[in-house]
């Protein structure tokens, strides 16, 4: 039988890495076999691709195209190969941060966004979205107090991401049977809760 496959998405600083390695282990503690992988990257050419991405200025069109360009390489050779052996995969963002960062937060056409997304995987839709959000001043306080240095999404205002974070709840309003809002300000206890509620509905 086909691998499920589950992506996580949302808004920068809504703590959404926090939780892909606990559904993980949560699935595979359940029997399955789980592979977590991430957006832009997963192979070795999207990887490089990715810090390209996330450091280097360019036009909003080219980054659209670019992340195509990964996600290609990511759904070839890794997201279909493990679906198809029966894997369930867990993607940490995928084309719904297209829609959300490049779309909404850049005026990329959607239309085009879409044609895109039939192009490089066609009949690839995630069996479940779980999109964490939160308001702007936890985002801000949390990605501001990383240490590291921030990458170009992370530098962007406040109004962009509104745009982002409208992006995404428009996305869970169009398709409230696969793509879910979570409030990342609830405790981590009842957010796992409803991660497995969510999660468990698949099987
Ligand atoms: P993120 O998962 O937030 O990485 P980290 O947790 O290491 O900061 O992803 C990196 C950035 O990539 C994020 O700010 C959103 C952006 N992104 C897009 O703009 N479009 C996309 O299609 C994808 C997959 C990511």
């Amino acid at each position: 039988m086909r691998g499920k496959f589950i992506t996580l998405e949302g808004v920068d600083g809504a703590g959404k890495s926090t939780h892909v390695e606990w559904l993980a282990d949560m699935l595979r503690s359940g029997g399955r076999r789980v592979a977590v992988t991430r957006e832009p990257g997963g192979t070795e050419l999207a990887e490089k691709l990715r810090e390209l991405m996330l450091h280097s200025p360019m036009e909003p069109l080219t980054e659209t195209l670019l992340m195509f360009a990964a996600r290609d390489e990511h759904v070839r050779r890794r997201i279909l190969p493990d679906l198809d052996a029966g894997t369930w995969v867990v993607c940490d963002r995928f084309t719904e941060s297209t829609l959300a960062y490049q779309g909404g937060g850049k005026g990329v056409d959607a239309g085009l966004i879409g044609q895109l997304s039939q192009i490089v995987h066609p009949g690839l839709k995630p069996d479940l979205t779980l999109v964490f959000d939160c308001p702007y001043e936890i985002s801000h306080a949390r990605v501001t107090g990383t240490r590291r240095a921030l990458d170009r999404f992370e530098r962007e205002g406040r109004a962009f991401f509104e745009r982002v974070r409208a992006a995404y709840v428009a996305a869970a309003q169009a398709e409230p049977q696969r793509v879910h809002l979570i409030d990342s300000t609830q405790t981590l206890e009842t957010i796992r809760a409803c991660l497995q509620g969510l999660v468990s509905k698949l099987a």
